[in-house]
């Protein structure tokens, strides 16, 4: 029997592997246990010592990170920096005092280079300093490769990492001003359309994203716990062809909300942020050629019908 603990379960990806566990995915040899910070704080390692005795998992899925929209990340390098250095050390740390078997931990496309080559793949993660707006965030995530690859080195354990690129679904951080762009996006047409007012988006809507599901994410994290053999990271994104613009995804927003989209004003006096940060999904390709991923159109629907049914409790 299989003992999984998520650390940071209870979050937007934590809920999108439990939706793959309930659609189909699950099996009879595996417990899966979901924690919250509730169960304990992951940056005190006493704490973290506490959970992996009680629960005795022969394998983690890592989620658990201080996050947080742009600005409070340029607020508070230093905080996501420390915070995030210790939840990977305690849990990396325990997992090997414990005998973990595999931990796969997530980390993110914003910890590549500011200034690269596009489309980014997986060898490029430490060919220079990340954008300076996250700096503190990007660089503790990046020494989850780094302990990976020595965990490895000094004791042969199969910890490694997974790279997802911009995530939307149900169970998101729908806050305006502190979440991503299709949380903020649904809450702000939540919002117009109870106030009959227009949509205004800020930029020219422009610039290309790639956009992967929570439940094809939680999909994708489950093979990389039983099936993905390397310790190096892997990217886990929809393909390049289905990159998206943001004037797109606010369309898409506004038909799944039922909101004119002749009410969806582009303020272009407002700064666009980088075009394009293409990542390639080469390397996923190779180990699941015909995977299939929820198209755009329906995962949004997903999600704005999701908030609109989930408004009081939804985080906003
Ligand atoms: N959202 C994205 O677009 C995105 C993109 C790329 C990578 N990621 C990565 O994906 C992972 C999960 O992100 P998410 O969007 O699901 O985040 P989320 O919805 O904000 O969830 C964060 C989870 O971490 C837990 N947590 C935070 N601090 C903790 C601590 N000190 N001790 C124990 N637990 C703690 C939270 O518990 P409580 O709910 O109890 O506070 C929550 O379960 C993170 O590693 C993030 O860096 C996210």
């Amino acid at each position: 029997m299989k003992r999984v603990i998520v650390t940071g379960g209870t979050g937007l990806v934590g809920k999108g592997i439990e939706a793959a566990l309930a659609h189909g995915d699950a099996r009879d040899d595996e417990e899966w246990i979901f924690l919250s910070s509730k169960d304990g704080d992951l940056s005190d390692l006493e704490a973290t010592r506490a959970i992996f005795a009680k629960h005795q998992p022969t394998h983690v899925i890592h989620l658990a990170a201080m996050v947080g929209g742009l600005f409070r990340n340029m607020k508070y390098n230093l905080d996501f920096l420390r915070v995030n250095m210790a939840i990977n050390d305690n849990v990396l740390a325990c997992a090997h005092e414990f005998k973990v078997e595999k931990v796969v931990s997530c980390l993110s496309t914003c910890i590549f280079p500011d200034k690269t080559t596009y489309p980014i793949d997986e060898t490029m993660v430490h060919l220079g300093p990340p954008h300076s707006s996250n700096f503190g965030y990007s660089h503790a995530k990046r020494m989850v490769d780094v302990y990976n690859r020595a965990y490895h080195a000094q004791h042969g354990s199969k910890f490694t990492s997974v790279i997802p690129t911009n995530i939307y679904g149900p169970h998101d951080n729908f806050n305006i001003d502190d979440g991503h762009v299709i949380p903020g996006l649904i809450h702000k047409v939540y919002k117009a359309k109870a106030a009959g007012e227009k949509l205004t988006c800020w930029g020219s809507g422009t610039p290309l994203r790639q956009f992967i599901y929570s439940e094809d994410l939680g999909r994708l994290m489950i093979w990389a716990l039983r099936e993905y053999p390397e310790i190096d990271p892997i990217i886990l994104s929809v393909d390049e062809a289905a990159e998206v613009s943001i004037r797109d995804v606010v369309h898409k927003v506004a038909d799944a909300a039922g909101f004119s989209r002749d009410d969806v004003v582009f303020d272009t006096d407002k700064a666009d942020g980088q075009f394009k940060k293409t990542a390639a999904n080469t390397k996923l390709r190779k180990y699941l050629p015909d995977f299939k991923f929820t198209p755009i159109d329906e995962g949004i629907k997903r999600s704005v019908d999701w908030f609109f049914e989930n408004y009081e409790q939804a985080r906003k």
